[in-house]
């Protein structure tokens, strides 16, 4: 399974990347307006920062405006896809960038049906919001399992599952051992993958045994 972080935070990317462990990077307008920073800023710096794509999100709302949006942000750098809310204009839009060669995630999915008409619309990143249906009582990750099992199916759907909206490393796990084709973590949720009591004992063992070592100083 591949790793994305979910920031628009440039120094939080600098360190996940420092760890070899990025393969993209989601942002949304919230996460940019948290930044406090001008958006093609933000975006240019970040793919710098990283090879992989970079989920640069519209914020028009019909499809002609979504389109011209999308086409000036995929100018900006290779490694630029576009984000598209799943609505019917932004399937729309997903259909004509698939069609001009330009990468898209689409995002806000909370349903195995939405995530099977995002396919046809050749959408090359689905994005199910595990966290927001946790947070109606839902379980976000059945959906993430619908929506792999759906596809799985299917020879002609290259579609991505990206699974999203991801708050706790539970999530994570989950979404590998489903067969999730990429999870999108928030830097406080990979610091948390990091952690077990377990390696932080071993490790002070081992450099107190070490101390015992003749001529280990
Ligand atoms: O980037 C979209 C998504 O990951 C948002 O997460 O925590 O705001 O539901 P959250």
């Amino acid at each position: 399974m591949k790793f994305f972080i979910d920031t628009a935070d440039t120094d939080e990317i600098r360190k996940a990347a420092a760890i070899g462990v990025l393969d993209g990077v989601t942002t949304n307008p919230s996460l940019v307006a948290k930044s406090g920073r001008p958006f093609k800023d933000v975006i240019l710096e970040i793919c710098e920062l990283v090879d992989g794509p970079v989920s640069a999100e519209v914020t028009a709302t019909e499809t002609e405006e979504m389109l011209d949006e999308a086409r000036e942000y995929a100018s900006w750098a290779n490694n630029v896809i576009i984000k598209l809310p799943l609505t019917p204009d932004g399937l729309n839009a997903c259909n004509t960038l698939t069609d001009e060669g330009i990468g898209t995630n689409v995002t806000l999915c909370f349903s195995a049906n939405q995530a099977l008409l995002a396919a046809r619309a050749g959408a090359s990143f689905i994005s199910p919001f595990v966290g927001r249906l946790d947070d109606i009582g839902h379980d976000g990750m059945d959906v993430v399992d619908e929506i792999v099992t759906a596809y799985d199916h299917y020879d002609n759907i290259d579609t991505e599952v990206l699974v999203a909206s991801v708050r706790h490393p539970r999530h994570v796990t989950e979404a590998a051992l489903m067969g999730a084709d990429v999870a999108t973590v928030p830097p406080s949720v990979i610091e948390q993958m990091f952690q077990h009591p377990k390696t932080d004992l071993g490790l002070e063992k081992f450099l107190a045994d070490w101390e015992s070592v003749p001529g280990s100083e």
